[in-house]
């Protein structure tokens, strides 16, 4: 039997991942040493491997076969637009993408007037602001802390992830528009899915039964 290599965006989705499997009997004891400094783990009896790596490659790794699985967030998905098969929504992680701005943001929203979006997703806000609501606006990427943008006056409005919504609270902030949900996914890469089909699909079929 080959090992089945499963990809793991770093931080909170990974550790929750972990809990969920362990809920179907698939453990990885040497990842839970949190002061090793090892890239790859291996669950011998299951034939199964993980590693941690950045959400946002964690698509790659899945698009090109060195990872079957990946557990990514939607956003991830889609901002990266890759190759591959999106099979199970895990539940966790759910928050939502947003258009997010001071109140006198909306009177720009509703004018149509060339505005400035701030984002760690600009795909994401080109595909919305361009395809859905049809009209230009200029995209600037920034890399984190993007409630900062219209505070500072980098932008009118920013597309970003609401959780709690308490950053946007804090900085006298709102929503103004929704995007989308968003929560944990699980991704396959489309030749694994063919040769390893029975083995996913048990996987699949256990993680539903759990979530
Ligand atoms: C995310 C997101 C918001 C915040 C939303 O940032 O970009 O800033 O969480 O959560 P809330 O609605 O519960 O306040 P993250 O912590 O991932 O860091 P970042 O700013 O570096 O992107």
């Amino acid at each position: 039997m080959r090992y089945l290599t499963f990809a793991l965006g770093k931080g909170r989705l990974a550790n929750k991942t972990l809990e969920t499997f362990e809920k179907i009997g698939i453990t990885c004891e040497e990842m839970k040493d949190k002061t090793s400094r090892k890239l790859i783990f291996v669950n011998e009896d299951l034939k199964l491997r993980f590693f941690l790596a950045k959400g946002p490659d964690v698509p790659t790794y899945v698009e090109y076969g060195a990872a079957d699985i990946g557990i990514v967030g939607k956003d991830t998905i889609l901002e990266e637009n890759r190759k591959l098969f999106e099979v199970l929504d895990l539940g966790f992680g759910a928050c939502k993408m947003c258009v997010c701005g001071p109140e006198s943001a909306k009177k720009y929203l509703k004018s149509g007037q060339q505005i400035r979006v701030a984002t760690k997703y600009p795909n994401i806000a080109k595909e919305y602001f361009f395809n859905q609501k049809h009209r230009t606006v200029e995209i600037i990427k920034l890399n984190g802390s993007i409630e900062l943008a219209p505070i500072v006056g980098l932008s009118e409005v920013i597309v970003d992830i609401v959780e709690t919504g308490s950053t946007l609270r804090e900085n006298g902030l709102q929503v103004l528009e929704e995007i989308c949900p968003l929560s944990a996914r699980m991704v396959v890469n489309r030749v694994s899915m063919k040769m390893e089909d029975e083995r996913i699909r048990k996987l699949i079929m256990d993680l539903k039964a759990v979530l």
